[in-house]
Protein backbone atom coordinates (compact mmCIF):
# COMPACT_ATOMS: atom_id res chain seq x y z
CA UNK A 1 0.00 0.00 0.00
CA UNK A 2 1.46 3.21 -1.46
CA UNK A 3 1.63 6.39 1.57
CA UNK A 4 0.22 8.94 -0.25
CA UNK A 5 1.31 12.07 2.12
CA UNK A 6 5.01 10.85 1.94
CA UNK A 7 5.48 10.10 -2.02
CA UNK A 8 7.64 13.50 -2.84
CA UNK A 9 8.80 14.04 -6.30
CA UNK A 10 10.54 10.75 -6.90
CA UNK A 11 10.44 7.40 -9.22
CA UNK A 12 8.18 4.56 -7.84
CA UNK A 13 7.89 1.29 -9.66
CA UNK A 14 4.54 0.90 -11.32
CA UNK A 15 2.73 -2.28 -13.34
CA UNK A 16 3.81 -1.22 -16.73
CA UNK A 17 5.08 1.30 -19.15
CA UNK A 18 4.91 1.50 -22.78
CA UNK A 19 7.27 1.51 -25.77
CA UNK A 20 7.10 2.08 -29.07
CA UNK A 21 9.94 1.39 -32.00
CA UNK A 22 10.84 3.45 -35.24
CA UNK A 23 12.82 1.00 -37.28
CA UNK A 24 13.28 0.78 -41.21
CA UNK A 25 11.45 3.96 -41.69
CA UNK A 26 8.44 3.19 -39.83
CA UNK A 27 6.98 2.94 -36.37
CA UNK A 28 5.97 -0.20 -34.99
CA UNK A 29 2.76 -1.39 -32.36
CA UNK A 30 3.17 0.34 -29.17
CA UNK A 31 4.04 -2.87 -26.55
CA UNK A 32 3.72 -3.22 -22.67
CA UNK A 33 6.57 -4.09 -20.35
CA UNK A 34 6.68 -4.83 -16.28
CA UNK A 35 11.11 -3.85 -16.78
CA UNK A 36 12.17 -0.42 -15.90
CA UNK A 37 15.12 -1.11 -17.67
CA UNK A 38 15.70 -0.44 -21.64
CA UNK A 39 18.21 -1.81 -23.95
CA UNK A 40 19.77 0.50 -26.27
CA UNK A 41 23.16 0.01 -27.98
CA UNK A 42 26.33 1.49 -26.45
CA UNK A 43 26.87 3.48 -29.19
CA UNK A 44 23.45 4.94 -29.18
CA UNK A 45 23.40 8.80 -30.64
CA UNK A 46 20.75 9.56 -27.11
CA UNK A 47 23.59 8.99 -24.48
CA UNK A 48 26.54 10.77 -26.56
CA UNK A 49 25.22 13.98 -28.05
CA UNK A 50 22.20 13.99 -26.67
CA UNK A 51 19.57 13.25 -29.07
CA UNK A 52 16.76 12.93 -26.82
CA UNK A 53 13.42 14.73 -26.34
CA UNK A 54 11.16 14.20 -23.14
CA UNK A 55 7.69 15.80 -21.73
CA UNK A 56 6.23 15.42 -18.56
CA UNK A 57 2.01 15.74 -17.59
CA UNK A 58 0.08 14.84 -14.77
CA UNK A 59 -3.04 12.24 -14.50
CA UNK A 60 -5.36 13.29 -11.46
CA UNK A 61 -7.91 11.48 -9.89
CA UNK A 62 -11.14 13.63 -9.36
CA UNK A 63 -13.44 14.58 -7.14
CA UNK A 64 -16.22 11.87 -9.09
CA UNK A 65 -13.75 9.37 -9.25
CA UNK A 66 -12.78 10.02 -12.91
CA UNK A 67 -9.08 10.17 -14.46
CA UNK A 68 -8.35 13.44 -15.83
CA UNK A 69 -5.08 13.66 -18.25
CA UNK A 70 -4.10 17.51 -17.98
CA UNK A 71 -4.09 18.66 -21.93
CA UNK A 72 -2.35 15.81 -23.35
CA UNK A 73 -2.85 17.16 -26.89
CA UNK A 74 -0.59 20.05 -25.92
CA UNK A 75 2.10 17.66 -24.67
CA UNK A 76 1.90 15.63 -28.18
CA UNK A 77 2.21 18.69 -30.03
CA UNK A 78 5.03 20.07 -28.06
CA UNK A 79 7.12 16.96 -28.41
CA UNK A 80 6.97 17.01 -32.14
CA UNK A 81 8.04 20.64 -32.09
CA UNK A 82 11.06 19.76 -29.99
CA UNK A 83 11.89 16.57 -31.92
CA UNK A 84 11.78 18.51 -35.34
CA UNK A 85 14.08 20.79 -33.52
CA UNK A 86 17.09 18.51 -32.81
CA UNK A 87 16.21 16.09 -35.92
CA UNK A 88 14.31 13.74 -33.82
CA UNK A 89 11.65 11.58 -35.48
CA UNK A 90 8.60 12.47 -34.65
CA UNK A 91 6.16 10.50 -32.42
CA UNK A 92 2.46 10.93 -34.35
CA UNK A 93 0.40 12.00 -32.08
CA UNK A 94 -2.22 9.19 -32.05
CA UNK A 95 1.02 6.98 -31.17
CA UNK A 96 1.95 9.28 -28.01
CA UNK A 97 -1.91 9.56 -27.19
CA UNK A 98 -2.35 5.87 -27.48
CA UNK A 99 0.67 5.41 -25.39
CA UNK A 100 0.43 7.67 -22.99
CA UNK A 101 -3.95 6.57 -22.20
CA UNK A 102 -3.07 2.93 -22.07
CA UNK A 103 -0.22 3.28 -19.57
CA UNK A 104 -2.27 5.73 -17.27
CA UNK A 105 -5.00 3.10 -17.41
CA UNK A 106 -3.13 0.11 -16.88
CA UNK A 107 -1.18 1.58 -13.45
CA UNK A 108 -4.48 3.21 -12.50
CA UNK A 109 -3.85 2.03 -8.59
CA UNK A 110 -0.97 4.34 -8.60
CA UNK A 111 -3.08 7.07 -9.28
CA UNK A 112 -3.03 9.50 -5.89
CA UNK A 113 -6.49 9.55 -4.47
CA UNK A 114 -8.81 12.70 -4.78
CA UNK A 115 -7.75 14.90 -1.63
CA UNK A 116 -4.50 13.95 -0.90
CA UNK A 117 -3.08 16.80 -3.63
CA UNK A 118 -0.94 13.86 -5.64
CA UNK A 119 -1.33 13.25 -8.97
CA UNK A 120 0.37 10.42 -11.50
CA UNK A 121 2.76 11.97 -12.94
CA UNK A 122 3.26 10.50 -17.07
CA UNK A 123 6.65 10.91 -18.55
CA UNK A 124 7.18 10.35 -22.35
CA UNK A 125 10.57 10.58 -23.90
CA UNK A 126 11.83 9.85 -27.26
CA UNK A 127 15.60 8.41 -27.58
CA UNK A 128 18.06 8.02 -30.79
CA UNK A 129 18.96 4.56 -30.60
CA UNK A 130 20.94 3.81 -33.82
CA UNK A 131 24.39 2.18 -33.30
CA UNK A 132 26.80 4.88 -34.54
CA UNK A 133 29.38 7.23 -33.55
CA UNK A 134 29.05 9.70 -36.00
CA UNK A 135 27.05 12.89 -35.25
CA UNK A 136 24.06 12.70 -37.48
CA UNK A 137 20.15 11.74 -36.70
CA UNK A 138 19.76 8.49 -35.00
CA UNK A 139 18.12 6.06 -37.96
CA UNK A 140 16.13 4.27 -34.67
CA UNK A 141 14.23 5.75 -32.13
CA UNK A 142 12.61 4.48 -28.93
CA UNK A 143 9.49 6.56 -27.58
CA UNK A 144 8.88 5.24 -23.46
CA UNK A 145 5.95 6.20 -21.43
CA UNK A 146 6.54 5.36 -18.14
CA UNK A 147 4.27 6.74 -15.03
CA UNK A 148 5.17 7.56 -11.22
CA UNK A 149 2.76 9.03 -8.23
CA UNK A 150 3.94 12.14 -7.37
CA UNK A 151 3.07 13.87 -3.53
CA UNK A 152 1.37 17.39 -3.32
CA UNK A 153 3.90 20.11 -3.99
CA UNK A 154 3.05 22.13 -1.48
CA UNK A 155 2.26 19.30 1.54
CA UNK A 156 2.10 22.18 3.88
CA UNK A 157 0.41 24.61 2.12
CA UNK A 158 0.47 27.13 -1.15
CA UNK A 159 4.15 29.44 0.56
CA UNK A 160 5.96 31.59 -1.48
CA UNK A 161 9.88 30.77 -2.02
CA UNK A 162 12.92 33.12 -3.12
CA UNK A 163 15.02 32.67 -6.40
CA UNK A 164 18.17 33.91 -7.77
CA UNK A 165 19.07 35.88 -10.71
CA UNK A 166 22.57 35.23 -11.57
CA UNK A 167 24.57 36.24 -14.62
CA UNK A 168 27.06 34.01 -14.98
CA UNK A 169 24.86 31.68 -15.82
CA UNK A 170 22.98 31.01 -19.07
CA UNK A 171 20.41 28.32 -19.47
CA UNK A 172 20.57 28.33 -23.33
CA UNK A 173 22.02 30.19 -25.96
CA UNK A 174 19.82 33.25 -27.82
CA UNK A 175 19.12 30.91 -31.14
CA UNK A 176 19.57 27.90 -29.25
CA UNK A 177 17.56 25.13 -27.98
CA UNK A 178 15.62 27.15 -25.28
CA UNK A 179 12.18 26.39 -26.66
CA UNK A 180 12.46 22.64 -26.92
CA UNK A 181 12.25 20.08 -24.02
CA UNK A 182 15.21 18.68 -24.61
CA UNK A 183 17.53 17.06 -22.02
CA UNK A 184 20.71 19.52 -22.86
CA UNK A 185 19.18 22.51 -21.69
CA UNK A 186 18.57 20.26 -18.48
CA UNK A 187 22.29 19.30 -17.92
CA UNK A 188 22.87 23.14 -18.79
CA UNK A 189 21.61 24.18 -15.86
CA UNK A 190 22.88 22.09 -13.12
CA UNK A 191 25.43 23.87 -12.29
CA UNK A 192 23.40 27.18 -11.38
CA UNK A 193 20.68 25.01 -9.63
CA UNK A 194 23.06 23.86 -7.80
CA UNK A 195 24.47 27.39 -6.98
CA UNK A 196 21.15 28.64 -6.05
CA UNK A 197 20.72 26.15 -3.78
CA UNK A 198 23.57 26.04 -2.01
CA UNK A 199 22.63 29.94 -1.09
CA UNK A 200 19.14 28.92 -0.09
CA UNK A 201 16.87 29.45 -3.27
CA UNK A 202 14.61 27.11 -4.80
CA UNK A 203 15.29 27.74 -8.29
CA UNK A 204 17.15 30.46 -10.74
CA UNK A 205 15.16 32.93 -12.85
CA UNK A 206 17.49 33.79 -15.95
CA UNK A 207 17.90 36.62 -17.90
CA UNK A 208 18.15 36.49 -21.18
CA UNK A 209 21.30 35.23 -22.24
CA UNK A 210 21.82 38.25 -24.85
CA UNK A 211 21.71 41.13 -23.43
CA UNK A 212 21.06 40.08 -19.57
CA UNK A 213 18.11 42.81 -19.51
CA UNK A 214 15.39 40.85 -19.99
CA UNK A 215 13.81 38.00 -17.50
CA UNK A 216 13.35 35.07 -19.46
CA UNK A 217 12.31 32.29 -17.39
CA UNK A 218 12.39 30.06 -14.00
CA UNK A 219 14.85 26.95 -14.09
CA UNK A 220 11.92 25.08 -14.96
CA UNK A 221 9.09 27.04 -15.08
CA UNK A 222 7.86 29.97 -16.89
CA UNK A 223 7.68 33.29 -14.83
CA UNK A 224 4.79 35.76 -14.22
CA UNK A 225 4.14 38.85 -12.50
CA UNK A 226 1.17 40.62 -11.81
CA UNK A 227 0.57 44.40 -11.56
CA UNK A 228 -3.22 45.99 -12.08
CA UNK A 229 -4.75 43.56 -12.26
CA UNK A 230 -2.55 42.45 -15.27
CA UNK A 231 -1.19 39.13 -15.82
CA UNK A 232 2.52 39.54 -17.22
CA UNK A 233 4.57 36.80 -18.93
CA UNK A 234 7.64 37.23 -20.58
CA UNK A 235 7.85 36.58 -24.56
CA UNK A 236 11.05 35.10 -25.39
CA UNK A 237 12.66 33.03 -28.33
CA UNK A 238 14.61 31.30 -25.35
CA UNK A 239 12.14 29.99 -23.10
CA UNK A 240 9.94 26.90 -23.03
CA UNK A 241 6.40 27.51 -23.99
CA UNK A 242 4.78 26.39 -20.73
CA UNK A 243 1.48 24.80 -21.04
CA UNK A 244 0.64 25.44 -17.27
CA UNK A 245 1.59 29.26 -18.46
CA UNK A 246 -1.17 28.83 -21.42
CA UNK A 247 -3.72 27.57 -19.13
CA UNK A 248 -3.15 30.55 -16.94
CA UNK A 249 -3.20 33.10 -19.52
CA UNK A 250 -6.09 31.72 -20.70
CA UNK A 251 -8.15 31.50 -17.29
CA UNK A 252 -6.51 34.94 -16.27
CA UNK A 253 -8.66 36.47 -19.07
CA UNK A 254 -11.60 34.41 -18.49
CA UNK A 255 -11.73 36.14 -15.26
CA UNK A 256 -11.35 39.58 -16.33
CA UNK A 257 -7.64 40.05 -15.33
CA UNK A 258 -5.78 41.60 -18.02
CA UNK A 259 -2.85 39.03 -20.26
CA UNK A 260 0.30 40.10 -21.48
CA UNK A 261 2.74 38.27 -23.20
CA UNK A 262 5.75 40.23 -24.13
CA UNK A 263 9.22 41.30 -23.43
CA UNK A 264 9.78 41.98 -19.56
CA UNK A 265 13.18 43.73 -18.48
CA UNK A 266 14.46 42.89 -14.91
CA UNK A 267 14.10 46.85 -13.78
CA UNK A 268 10.39 45.97 -14.23
CA UNK A 269 9.92 43.30 -11.32
CA UNK A 270 10.85 45.95 -8.93
CA UNK A 271 6.97 47.38 -10.36
CA UNK A 272 4.73 43.88 -9.87
CA UNK A 273 2.61 43.19 -7.17
CA UNK A 274 2.86 39.13 -7.45
CA UNK A 275 5.22 37.29 -8.76
CA UNK A 276 5.17 33.55 -9.13
CA UNK A 277 6.79 30.55 -10.95
CA UNK A 278 4.41 28.17 -13.43
CA UNK A 279 4.54 24.80 -14.74
CA UNK A 280 3.15 20.85 -14.31
CA UNK A 281 4.95 20.25 -11.08
CA UNK A 282 3.66 22.89 -8.79
CA UNK A 283 1.02 24.83 -11.13
CA UNK A 284 2.27 27.91 -9.69
CA UNK A 285 4.91 28.17 -7.47
CA UNK A 286 4.60 32.16 -5.28
CA UNK A 287 7.79 33.95 -5.52
CA UNK A 288 8.37 35.86 -2.11
CA UNK A 289 12.28 37.22 -3.11
CA UNK A 290 13.90 37.61 -6.04
CA UNK A 291 17.69 38.67 -5.50
CA UNK A 292 19.86 39.65 -7.75
CA UNK A 293 23.38 38.07 -6.80
CA UNK A 294 25.29 40.16 -9.53
CA UNK A 295 24.30 43.60 -8.33
CA UNK A 296 22.49 42.81 -5.31
CA UNK A 297 19.13 43.87 -6.13
CA UNK A 298 16.31 42.58 -4.37
CA UNK A 299 12.50 42.37 -5.57
CA UNK A 300 10.07 41.28 -2.61
CA UNK A 301 6.47 40.09 -3.01
CA UNK A 302 3.79 38.49 -0.89
CA UNK A 303 6.23 39.70 2.45
CA UNK A 304 3.19 38.42 4.32
CA UNK A 305 4.55 34.37 3.36
CA UNK A 306 1.46 34.20 1.55
CA UNK A 307 0.84 33.92 -2.33
CA UNK A 308 -1.00 37.25 -3.69
CA UNK A 309 -5.03 37.05 -4.88
CA UNK A 310 -4.49 36.54 -8.42
CA UNK A 311 -2.08 34.15 -7.95
CA UNK A 312 -4.35 31.98 -5.57
CA UNK A 313 -7.61 32.66 -7.99
CA UNK A 314 -5.70 30.97 -10.44
CA UNK A 315 -4.11 28.24 -8.92
CA UNK A 316 -7.52 27.21 -7.60
CA UNK A 317 -9.12 27.29 -10.56
CA UNK A 318 -6.48 25.42 -12.57
CA UNK A 319 -6.18 22.72 -10.13
CA UNK A 320 -10.27 22.79 -9.34
CA UNK A 321 -10.31 21.80 -13.50
CA UNK A 322 -8.18 19.16 -12.82
CA UNK A 323 -9.48 17.68 -10.19
CA UNK A 324 -12.96 17.57 -11.64
CA UNK A 325 -14.20 20.42 -8.87
CA UNK A 326 -14.65 23.24 -11.68
CA UNK A 327 -16.28 22.99 -15.12
CA UNK A 328 -13.87 21.86 -18.14
CA UNK A 329 -14.88 24.73 -20.68
CA UNK A 330 -11.41 24.90 -22.39
CA UNK A 331 -12.18 21.17 -23.01
CA UNK A 332 -8.11 20.47 -21.30
CA UNK A 333 -9.04 17.22 -19.62
CA UNK A 334 -8.65 13.78 -21.49
CA UNK A 335 -11.14 11.61 -19.20
CA UNK A 336 -9.80 7.82 -19.49
CA UNK A 337 -12.80 5.52 -19.19
C1 LIG B 1 12.38 24.85 -18.86
C2 LIG B 1 10.95 24.70 -18.50
N1 LIG B 1 10.16 25.77 -18.56
C3 LIG B 1 8.85 25.70 -18.25
C4 LIG B 1 8.27 24.51 -17.86
C5 LIG B 1 6.81 24.45 -17.55
O1 LIG B 1 6.13 23.85 -18.61
P1 LIG B 1 4.77 23.08 -18.39
O2 LIG B 1 3.81 24.05 -17.84
O3 LIG B 1 4.37 22.64 -19.76
O4 LIG B 1 5.04 21.97 -17.46
C6 LIG B 1 9.07 23.36 -17.76
C7 LIG B 1 8.53 22.09 -17.28
O5 LIG B 1 7.77 21.42 -17.78
C8 LIG B 1 10.42 23.45 -18.09
O6 LIG B 1 11.20 22.38 -18.02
Amino acid sequence: MMDWTNLGFGFHETNCNARCYYKDGKWGKIEFSTSNEICISMAAPALHYGQQAFEGLKAFRGQDGKIRIFRLEENAKRMIRSAEGIMLQKVPTEIFTEAVVETVKRNEEFIPPYGTGGALYIRPFLIGTSPQVGVKPSQEYLFTVFVTPVGAYFPSGFKPTQVAIINSFDRVAPQGTGQLKVGGNYAAGLVAGAFAAERGYAMVLYLDSKEKKYVDECGPANFFGVKNNTYITPKSDSILPSITNDSLMKLAEDLGIKVERRPVEETELATFEEAGACGTAAVISPISVIDNLDNGKRYEYSTDNEAGPISTKLYQQLTGIQRGEIEDKFDWNTIVE
